[in-house]
């Protein structure tokens, strides 16, 4: 991906964001634009998706959005085909959708269960069995799998999100061995607090918390690293978390 030398510009690459209409997502949507590349985000929610392009307006002809459900494998096929008949081609693939319900396992409902495993890890497997031919075509890529501190640190209520995170993890590290000798490298960043929707509805002082834009300079950094080079796991924490 570093063919310009290692500037980090990503003109004539084209991305996939999940879960692109906010957050996270929508950090790194506008990054990859503002590096040049064709970027197509999903989310399930129209609504968001309207306001991510109004808020991504500058890039707008090389942005395209497409309401899918990771869950669902006929939304992932069409997302990472309208990448491809919209741009040619597909180079990067961002699994950012993901949600979170914190509660205790005795207090946790089945559906809130399903709801996590099914979009941070199964969204997570479609999206990659979507798009490897697409990157093998192309001789070869990146998958970025934006995964959580709270994969390798359990903490009280998070056993769902921290199981669904851990496997994915275990799920990065695996295919980061299958595709490599086909120019694709996997990687994941695990975030510690991203002052998002996700954490933050209400909520208090966010001031300490890492920012869309802080993770979307990591996934910007792994992208403009040398054709040799391969960080396969990023931690990344807020530097001045509040003293416990
Ligand atoms: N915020 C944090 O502190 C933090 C820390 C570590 C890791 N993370 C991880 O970072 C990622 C992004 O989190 P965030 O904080 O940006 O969350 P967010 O603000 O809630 O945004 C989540 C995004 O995912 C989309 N989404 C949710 N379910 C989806 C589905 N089934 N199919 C397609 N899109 C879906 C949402 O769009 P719609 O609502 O329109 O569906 C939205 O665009 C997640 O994987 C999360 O686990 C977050």
């Amino acid at each position: 991906m570093s063919d310009d030398g290692g500037a980090g510009r990503l003109d004539s690459k084209t991305a996939v964001v999940t879960g692109g209409s906010r957050g996270i997502g929508l950090g790194i949507a506008a990054a990859l634009l503002e590096a040049g590349a064709n970027v197509v985000i999903c989310g399930t929610n129209q609504s968001h998706l309207d306001a991510a392009r109004r808020t991504l307006r500058t890039g707008e002809k090389r942005l395209e959005t497409v309401r899918a459900d990771v869950r669902k494998r006929a939304d992932v096929d069409r997302l990472i085909a309208t990448a491809v008949s919209r741009f040619g081609g597909l180079d990067i693939l961002i699994n950012n959708a993901g949600v979170g319900t914190f509660a205790n396992v005795a207090d946790l409902s089945d559906a809130d269960w399903q709801r996590m495993l099914d979009t941070n890890l199964t969204g997570v497997f479609y999206c990659c069995s979507a798009a490897i031919p697409k990157l093998r075509k192309r001789g070869g890529g990146w998958i970025i799998n934006i995964s959580s501190l709270a994969g390798k640190n359990p903490f009280v209520g998070g056993a769902a999100y921290g199981a669904s995170k851990a496997g994915l993890n275990m799920f990065s590290e695996t295919l980061m061995q299958e595709v490599r000798h086909d120019g694709i490298r996997v990687c994941y960043v695990m975030p510690g607090s991203v002052a998002t929707e996700f954490l933050t509805p209400g909520a208090g002082d966010t001031n300490w918390m890492l920012t869309p834009e802080d993770v979307a300079r990591v996934v910007m950094d792994l992208l403009a690293q040398p054709d040799r080079s391969l960080p396969s796991r990023v931690e990344l924490r807020p530097s001045r978390p509040p003293k416990k």
